[in-house]
């Protein structure tokens, strides 16, 4: 898949947030390059039926303007004595499309990994969480009537064409659906056919109607959810209030005395004094680093060499293989009897003294072999150990 970046989705990013963001919504025709079928493609919305597993609520089906009951496609089937009620009957699935349904599928961020790279796009620049829905319409049907949704919207066209109309936010904006007529909404303020590679941006109440014509459509719907200054604000004052001057239980009731509420006064005296202190541009940053993380948009946790594959091409590591240091911290502790305290992610081990200077003394870049990375031992034991550093992190393969 192409690398793409939170600019493609809005071009010129300073003209979005003071144009756009919050305020109305927005088209981007061919926003993204490469294939946007490698984002998402009818062929692997077909394979994801065939897993069968994957199933409600992470698949949902609508026919005309209304959801069907999940109980039409689904069979309870059994797993090591374990009954999966609502497992997916693929023909089923193909029946209601063929009939007009367009089927849905919710959060395939946590299924497939582009999927939560490319919401993490957003995640990371916003620090709001997100959601992928994937829509899949067939040629000639109306997936919804004309509608807002509570939330703040990127649709992202990556397989066949989609009709689109927006019409600019009214009123007050709400954050319960709303549903609208045609007459009420008059003429829109963007009428398109969404192409793969066309992008639009929706601030929530967002009165919008969409319309599969003459081609299959796929889109991805990603839905954000950015935070009020109320719910930052919260979290600050959360963060200020931890630790022992706030943590004891008044008793608040009807007769309590007048020293408890000259307490309270000093209690906000004294918080009101720590907001004062706050620093607002680190704060910031810390409320943009804790919304990068919300589920179930945050970025992937684990990194790619904590993964089963790294570990096991770690298995054949070679004599030859080369190996540099990573950026993982590596504590040096105490030295005894020729042994060395090392320390690395809260583990510590004690290990010859010269593997540890040389550990330690490995330039950022520089390579070396497996079987010499600790000259003073034989080339198989010198393997051995790289092997386990390298699964402690603290080396990676160079290739
Ligand atoms: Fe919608």
């Amino acid at each position: 898949m192409e690398s793409y970046t939170f600019a493609d989705l809005v071009g010129d990013e300073e003209l979005f947030f003071a144009e756009y963001w919050d305020k109305k919504p927005m088209l981007r025709k061919n926003a993204l390059k490469g294939n946007p079928a490698d984002i998402l493609s009818i062929s692997r919305l077909d394979e994801m039926v065939d897993m069968e597993v994957i199933r409600p609520p992470y698949v949902r089906v609508n026919l005309n303007g209304n959801g069907i009951s999940e109980k039409t496609f689904t069979r309870t089937v059994t797993v090591q004595g374990t009954e999966i009620p609502d497992s997916v009957i693929p023909e089923r699935l193909y029946d209601l499309y063929r009939a007009g349904a367009t089927i849905v599928w919710s959060s395939l961020n946590h299924i497939e990994p582009r999927l939560r790279s490319f919401c993490g796009l957003i995640s990371d620049k916003l620090g709001a969480r997100t959601d992928c829905v994937a829509f899949l319409t067939p040629a000639g049907h109306q997936g919804f009537n004309p509608h807002h949704d509570p939330v703040d919207l990127f649709i992202v066209q990556t397989e066949g064409t989609k009709h689109w109309r927006l019409w600019n936010p009214v009123g007050e904006r709400s954050s319960q659906i709303g549903v609208y007529t045609e007459e009420q909404l008059g003429e829109p303020a963007i009428d398109v056919l969404l192409e793969p590679g066309d992008v639009l941006y929706l601030p929530y109440h967002t009165p919008h109607a969409a319309a599969a014509r003459d081609r299959t459509s796929v889109h991805l719907s990603i839905m954000m959810r950015p935070r009020k200054w109320e719910e930052l604000l919260h979290k600050t004052v959360e963060a200020l209030t931890e630790g022992p001057e706030f943590a004891a239980f008044p008793y608040i009731g009807d007769s309590r005395g007048a020293s408890v509420e000259e307490e309270f006064a000093a209690k906000l005296t004294a918080l009101a004094a720590k907001l004062g202190a706050v620093d607002a541009g680190a704060e910031l940053d810390r409320l943009l680093d804790s919304g990068r993380r919300l589920e179930p948009g945050r970025p992937p946790r684990h990194r790619p060499e904590d993964t089963f594959a790294y570990s096991a091409a770690l298995d054949g590591l070679a004599p030859g293989s080369a190996l540099r240091r990573t950026g993982t911290p590596l504590t040096v502790g105490a030295t005894d009897n020729g042994r060395t305290q090392l320390t690395c992610k809260g583990r510590t081990i004690a290990v010859p003294t010269a593997v540890a200077d040389v550990l330690t003394g490995l330039e950022e870049g520089a390579e070396v072999f497996a079987a010499t990375l600790f000259p003073d031992l034989p080339a198989d034991r010198s393997v051995r150990n790289a092997q386990g550093f390298a699964r402690l992190g603290v080396l990676e393969v160079a290739a």
